[in-house]
């Protein structure tokens, strides 16, 4: 048999061992994903647009119509965006491989604020580049500032910065977009903005973009999409955007591997972005998941988690139950009847489980309910 990459071999997949669905009558904390429906609206003009016989190939960074949309509702956060310098990717994750594989060369060193969402690390490897793991803060999940200087070697090309975070549930403040844009700007590194919970905020302060902090604009690439906010996961539907010499080898990327994202589905995505609604009743429902699922957490012996500021996750550490993350997880499972992703899937999330509320309320009580029962006794 001939040889393979070489790199295939070091990429783990993430969370998919936890991943698998479980047995009828288990609690599932696992999935990374809205239990809503998409918007029906949305549905209809997707029907309607393969009714009209929008069958064909089409413009590979995606419609006039999207891209203008996507940079419409960038200036929601003050981000501005030529739609030129817009494209429409599969998925935000697409989006990301994209933006490493412009922007990197093999042996590269990015910086992830640990623990990070793995596919990261996965992209990262698959091309060759060297993902470099700073643990945040432990008692906040905040970016531990003084650590990322300290991590920063002439290998260092990238910054991934992830805004409500995934696993950690943290918002950076926006001092602390300002000081990682200063040092991205000091040393001349591109910043991976991964933008996809942006509109999913509890805390006092709103997601910033580095993108609107003085040297961010030239060095950022805004990634997000479309699959947490308006409940689009199947959609495979993301967007990118940034410096236009930047944009044009993203444009090669999609051109020499998807051609674009279905042409019936570009119309739908951009009447989704204009919807006020169901956003705003998905944002409303898991704010009150979040409270209740952290004050029933809080009453159980051995689990701890900071409050969750945003996304749709807590990251809870459970090392005062004498388990390591995967023990407890994986008894979880077989003893309480809940599955939770152990924190040691990702590099520095040793001690924590990470537990989804993209499920409804009854299941976080059921869920809870159920873990309490179990370490008690
Ligand atoms: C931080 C983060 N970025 C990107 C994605 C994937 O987004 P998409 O479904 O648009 O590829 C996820 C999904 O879990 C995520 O948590």
């Amino acid at each position: 048999m001939p040889s393979m990459n070489s790199n295939i071999g070091n990429v783990g997949r993430g969370f998919a061992a936890f991943l698998s669905p479980p047995p009828e009558g288990v609690v599932r904390f696992t999935v990374g994903q809205p239990n809503f429906r998409t918007p029906d609206s949305v549905v209809e003009a997707a029907k309607t647009a393969l009714d009209d016989g929008e069958h064909g190939y089409t413009r590979s960074q995606g419609s006039e119509e999207i891209c203008d949309t996507v940079a419409e509702h960038l200036t929601k956060y003050g981000i501005d965006a030529d739609p030129n310098d817009v494209l429409i990717s599969p998925g935000c994750k697409q989006a990301l491989l994209y933006a490493m594989m412009t922007c990197l060369n093999p042996d590269d060193e990015v910086i992830l604020f640990a623990p990070a969402w793995p596919s990261y690390d996965g992209m990262l490897k698959l091309i060759g580049a060297i993902p470099v793991h700073v643990p945040v803060k432990r008692e906040n999940y905040h970016p531990d500032l003084e650590a990322t200087k300290a991590a920063i070697t002439p290998k260092t090309k990238a910054i991934i910065i992830n805004s409500p975070n995934n696993p950690t549930g943290a918002v950076y403040l926006p001092s602390e977009i300002e000081e990682l844009t200063k040092i991205a700007v000091e040393n001349d590194l591109w910043i991976f903005d991964d933008m996809i919970y942006s509109d999913l905020v509890y805390s006092e302060h709103s997601y910033v973009s580095p993108a609107t902090i003085a040297g961010g604009k030239e060095r950022t690439l805004t990634i997000g999409g479309w699959s947490k906010i308006w409940a689009m996961t199947g959609w495979r539907l993301g967007w990118i955007t940034g410096p236009s010499k930047v944009m044009e080898g993203v444009k090669t990327c999609q051109a020499s591997a998807a051609s674009h994202v279905p042409t019936f589905l570009m119309g739908a995505g951009a009447l989704a972005l204009e919807l006020e609604n169901e956003p705003k009743e998905f944002y409303e429902a898991f704010a009150e998941r979040r409270d209740v699922f952290h004050s029933l957490l809080e009453d159980i012996d051995g689990i701890n988690a900071p409050k969750p500021e945003g996304a749709f996750y807590i990251l809870a550490d459970i090392s005062e139950t004498g388990m390591d993350d995967i023990e407890f997880a994986t008894r979880a499972l077989e003893e309480a009847r809940v599955q939770v992703v152990p924190g040691s899937l990702m590099p520095g999330g040793e001690g924590l489980i990470r537990m989804s509320y993209g499920t409804d309320l009854e299941q976080i009580k059921e869920g809870c309910k159920r873990l309490k029962e179990w370490l008690q006794s």
